[in-house]
């Protein structure tokens, strides 16, 4: 499917993927999980392509949360060199077509080599004006609350500034969330069947749209995402308002 026969449906301005099944795509084929992952970044090379094309303006993809250190070692270290491949790769495709890439969590405690390619791939697309791609990298949500509270308390701190119950607010908080001038997911879709958010951006998920598909992620493409669109296209979105009669 192009963008073109896609062209008179909205797209919602930031989506948020949860990208779910790599493992279980794989054990289906009788290949190891590192498989699914890869499987799983050729779905991402489609899916970061099309949203540039479609006009989206911020994709946020969870590739790795601060829980999965809980796989072995051998699956932890072969998402992390898919994802070098996947930068390796990408990259100039990337930034010809104007993609920002920022990673978003507590990224630099990833593998170093994991960490110096995203860094390059940061420093190469900073100046970007069109796509902006986060990638969830060793994030979770609650984490994301603890180190904006912690970033607050030092900048308190550090300015010799007593903080105060009044001085704390929700525009405090926003603020130093990872990517403050973001604005929230307006769809968070999650692939593979489950029906859970796992820790992923709890904070900016208060009024998102949640869309769920049964596809397993390395299935899932551009047809499956404008699937995704449309139902969030019929959804009535009233933020705690009511609808205007
Ligand atoms: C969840 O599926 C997927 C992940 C934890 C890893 C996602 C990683 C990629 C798509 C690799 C590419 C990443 C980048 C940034 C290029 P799962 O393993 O939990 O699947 P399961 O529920 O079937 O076990």
């Amino acid at each position: 499917m192009s963008s073109n026969e896609e062209k008179n449906i909205p797209m919602p301005e930031h989506i948020a993927i949860i990208m779910d099944g790599n493992g279980r795509w794989a054990t289906k084929r009788g290949l190891p999980r590192t498989a699914g992952h890869s499987a799983g970044m050729n779905a991402l090379e489609n899916i970061v392509r099309f949203c540039s094309d479609s006009g989206v303006k911020y994709l946020t993809v969870y590739a790795f949360s601060t829980e999965n250190w809980k796989r072995s070692k051998a699956e932890v270290n072969g998402i992390f060199k898919i994802m070098v491949l996947y930068i390796k790769k990408e990259i100039d495709e990337l930034d010809r077509k104007n993609v920002r890439m920022c990673p978003v969590g507590a990224w630099n405690d990833i593998p170093g080599a994991a960490a110096k390619s995203m860094q390059y791939a940061v420093d190469r697309t900073k100046d970007n004006d069109g796509l902006v791609f986060n990638i969830a990298l060793n994030y979770g949500g609650r984490r994301e609350i603890a180190d904006a509270f912690r970033k607050i308390a030092e900048e308190y701190r550090a300015a010799g500034k007593e903080l105060r119950p009044e001085d704390i607010d929700e525009d405090l908080i926003s603020k130093h969330m990872y990517a403050p001038d973001d604005p929230d997911p307006d769809l968070i879709i999650r692939t593979g069947g489950e029906k859970r958010i796992s820790n992923f951006l709890l904070w900016q998920c208060a009024y998102s749209e949640f869309v769920y598909s049964d596809v397993l992620w390395p299935d899932f493409g551009p047809e499956q995402l404008m699937d995704c669109v449309k139902e969030f296209n019929g959804r009535h979105r009233r933020f705690g308002g009511l609808d205007k009669k």
